[in-house]
């Protein structure tokens, strides 16, 4: 049977400006980094959360190049998905992917140079099927290739109508502020930043915050359950399902004392405000006015619906978020720390 959107989707959720531009963003958006991918075709569960998640009203689906693995792969599965049952709502989707990591061998399979970037860019396109990108962000600051030449490449893939807006990800304040100036001299408006943040790795409240309401460009924070440390399921052992078993891009060294008693302290608030974990972490991403969307991942359907849930309750009490603050503490678990050091 081929798939049909929930009526009533968009009565679920409170869509959020993305800066100062125009587009309104869902508040959760999913990402394919995990979980998506694969040779054959995506598995059934994750073809699930797709369409969960847009009878839910997320419109927002984040990929990249190098989503898979293998490499390519989620946006090559996610292209046949979008063939086979969500092409009649391309307009009512926004799909976003990136460049700017290790994608192919050779001096111009990664990083920012233009020859990279548009290269990638209609890769891109043709494993998702699509004519354009809703938003194409460079994935990472590259400190060798000239800031001008990868805001050359952004502003191409818009005059090229292979994407609507330009984003990017992990740029220190200082490279945003030198990303969003050249881009303007180009006419192109920077319309959105994508920073690791959560509970546990807070890098972005020292600067970057400010600097993204100030330029009016949107934000959507990835990661905001810390890979899933930000909740129970570490607490006792690593369990066989997850991303730590999976032996991919969280480590079991992670899983330190000082983790887990902050754990502890979070989830005994959470409980206190009828929440889980999860869904504290995300409703407290979300309490920054300048926060478009909680970019999520998800490995099933019961904890996607679990994170869609956490917008039951958003608001916190002057001092809930003092309690918060006690625990919410820096572990050192930001992976993309080196890029947004430049
Ligand atoms: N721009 C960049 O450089 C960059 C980097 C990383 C990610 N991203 C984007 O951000 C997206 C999200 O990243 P992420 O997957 O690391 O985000 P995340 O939401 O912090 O972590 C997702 C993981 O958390 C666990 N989880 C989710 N819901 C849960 C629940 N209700 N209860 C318990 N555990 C739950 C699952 O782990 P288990 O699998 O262990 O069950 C899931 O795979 C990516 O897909 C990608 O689009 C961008």
């Amino acid at each position: 049977m081929p798939y049909k959107a929930n009526t009533n989707r968009y009565q679920k959720l409170i869509y959020r400006r993305c800066g100062n531009s125009g587009l309104l963003l869902p508040p959760i958006t999913l990402g394919l980094w995990h979980n998506f991918g694969g040779k054959k075709s995506m598995i059934n569960e994750s073809k699930k959360m797709l369409f969960r998640a847009f009878d839910r009203g997320v419109t927002h689906f984040d990929l990249a190049n190098n989503y898979g693995p293998p490499y390519g792969s989620a946006e090559a599965n996610f292209g046949k998905v979008m063939n086979s049952d969500l092409s009649k709502y391309r307009d009512e989707l926004i799909i976003s992917t990136k460049a700017g990591y290790d994608m192919w061998p050779g001096p111009y399979g990664e990083w920012s140079s233009k020859k990279y970037l548009t290269a990638s860019l209609d890769q891109s396109l043709k494993r998702m099927n699509l004519e354009y990108v809703d938003i194409f962000y460079s994935h990472r600051f590259d400190p060798l290739t000239p800031l001008e030449e990868t805001a050359d490449a952004l502003t191409q893939s818009i005059r090229n109508g292979k994407a609507l807006y330009v984003g990017i990800s992990s740029y220190s304040s200082k490279q945003t502020i030198k990303m969003n100036k050249l881009l303007k001299e180009r006419g192109v408006s920077c319309l959105i930043h994508q920073p690791s943040y959560s509970m546990i790795n807070r890098w972005i409240e020292k600067d970057l915050l400010k600097t993204l309401k100030n330029l009016g460009i949107g934000c959507i924070a990835f990661s905001p359950l810390a890979q899933g440390m930000l909740s129970s399921k570490y607490m006792k052992s690593i369990p066989k399902i997850s991303r730590i078993s999976d032996n991919s891009s969280l480590d079991k060294k992670m899983i330190t004392n000082s983790y887990l008693k902050k754990i502890k302290e979070l989830t005994k608030i959470a409980n206190k405000r009828g929440q889980s974990l999860p869904q504290m972490a995300l409703s407290w991403v979300l309490r920054h006015e300048t926060m478009t969307s909680a970019l999520i991942g998800a490995r099933t359907v019961k904890q996607l619906d679990e994170c869609l849930d956490s917008q039951n309750n958003m608001d916190f009490s002057k001092y809930e978020l003092k309690e918060i603050n006690k625990h919410a503490k820096e572990e050192k678990i930001n992976l993309w720390a080196k890029s947004s050091k430049a």
